[in-house]
């Protein structure tokens, strides 16, 4: 498949979301796509950027932009980051392997999902030398938990990021009225045995929801974070922050980063974008680490209003995977290597031909 040319139909990355629907499953389509309740927050995150307007500046010496940056000392080809998401053998039978090597192809940071379905010490090596960080969801069962994270670094994992909007998981109904359940070949590999809870359907409700129920520790707080430093030495991001207080308290707490995100609309169903909310956390922040954000981009020209309102760096989730579901590796670098082309392009018609001139005013609502 990867040595067929990409499809002429994807000429943006939204256009590969139609394309990969066609190659996915419908109730793991659903999966992917869906978010809590009536979905308005995915809607918002979208919306958020429809509301920002870019300033262009005209007579400036665009003939060489440059969208290179570096994030926590990782030299990277663009401010776009991969955002871990679970389960990529949904999208494509290479999965995360397949994601490995199209974000390093596109000399892209690729955040592995702490839920993937191969091991994070097999994705790590399919990346080969591009720089990795893993992704956390705090367990219940503290000594399988503090084996992944002890795992990390010797696989090579330059940082822990530590997702802390999933509590419980969010109301996703298009699982529950999928009676979702994964595939044997779907499970998650860096547990040593795959919870049946996973693959048992059940009427009205999703394996993956019960399983999270079962797995996740509610109970824990800023006070524990603590445990998780004495049981690695990589620096720690927290990803789901969306108030200034959280981020004050999380900058106290020495994080080496903080992602702006509400889980992709998937946590809770609420109608404020994370762009929206980004100025305030840049605002508290105030430099004193880097504050990267994700939730619904899907263009350079988004990725350049998320730098203009303080961001550093942007994740991105869906559109990965409908890289990967249209052609593998292949497909996934083409996405990437799409938003670069057009954050380019769009620097040119701002007159902003560095990352650090996408500045507050380049923008406005
Ligand atoms: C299918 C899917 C699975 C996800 N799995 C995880 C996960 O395992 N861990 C996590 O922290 N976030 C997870 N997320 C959230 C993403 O990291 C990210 O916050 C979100 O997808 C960004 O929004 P976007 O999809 O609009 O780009 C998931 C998102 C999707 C769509």
């Amino acid at each position: 498949m990867a040595d067929e040319p990409p499809p002429h139909e994807a000429l943006c990355v939204d256009d590969f979301e139609a394309l990969a629907r066609a190659k996915v499953r419908a109730d793991y389509w659903d999966y992917i796509a869906g978010g809590a309740g009536s979905e308005r927050a995915i809607a918002e995150n979208r919306a958020a950027f429809g509301r920002a307007v870019l300033r262009p500046r005209v007579l400036v010496d665009v003939s060489a932009c440059a969208t290179t940056t570096t994030v926590l000392g990782h030299d990277l080809a663009s401010p776009v980051i991969v955002a871990p998401t679970a389960y990529h053998r949904m999208s494509h039978p290479d999965g995360e392997l397949a994601t490995a090597r199209g974000a390093a192809d596109a000399g892209v940071l690729y955040v592995t999902s702490f839920f993937s379905n191969y091991t994070m010490e097999e994705i790590a090596r399919a990346g080969g030398a591009a720089p990795r960080w893993l992704q956390l969801y705090w367990l219940h069962d503290r000594e399988l938990f503090g084996g992944v994270v002890e795992r990390a670094a010797d696989a090579g994992y330059e940082a822990l990021v530590l997702t802390v909007d999933t509590p419980v998981l969010g109301l996703r109904l298009r699982d529950a009225r999928n009676s979702l359940a994964l595939d044997p070949e779907t499970v998650p590999a860096n547990l040593t045995a795959a919870p049946t809870l996973l693959t048992t359907r059940t009427g009205n409700s999703s394996a993956v929801a019960a399983q999270a129920v079962q797995a996740f520790d509610a109970s824990i707080t800023w006070n524990d974070l603590a445990w998780l430093r004495g049981r690695s030495s990589l620096p720690l991001i927290l990803k789901g922050i969306v108030t200034a207080e959280d981020a004050r308290l999380a900058v106290e707490h020495g994080v080496a980063a903080i992602v702006v995100s509400n889980h992709g609309g998937r946590q809770l169903d609420n109608p404020i974008g994370t762009l929206d909310v980004l100025p305030e956390v840049v605002e508290a922040v105030a430099g004193r680490c880097p504050v990267l954000v994700d939730g619904g981009v899907r263009s350079g020209h988004d990725v350049a209003v998320a730098l203009a309102f303080g961001a550093d760096a942007v994740l991105v989730g869906r559109p990965v995977l409908w890289g990967l579901a249209v052609d593998g590796a292949a497909g996934v670098t083409r996405v990437l290597r799409l938003l670069q082309t057009e954050l380019l392009r769009v620097m040119a018609l701002i007159g902003r031909p560095t990352l650090a001139s996408i500045d507050a005013s380049a923008v406005r609502w």
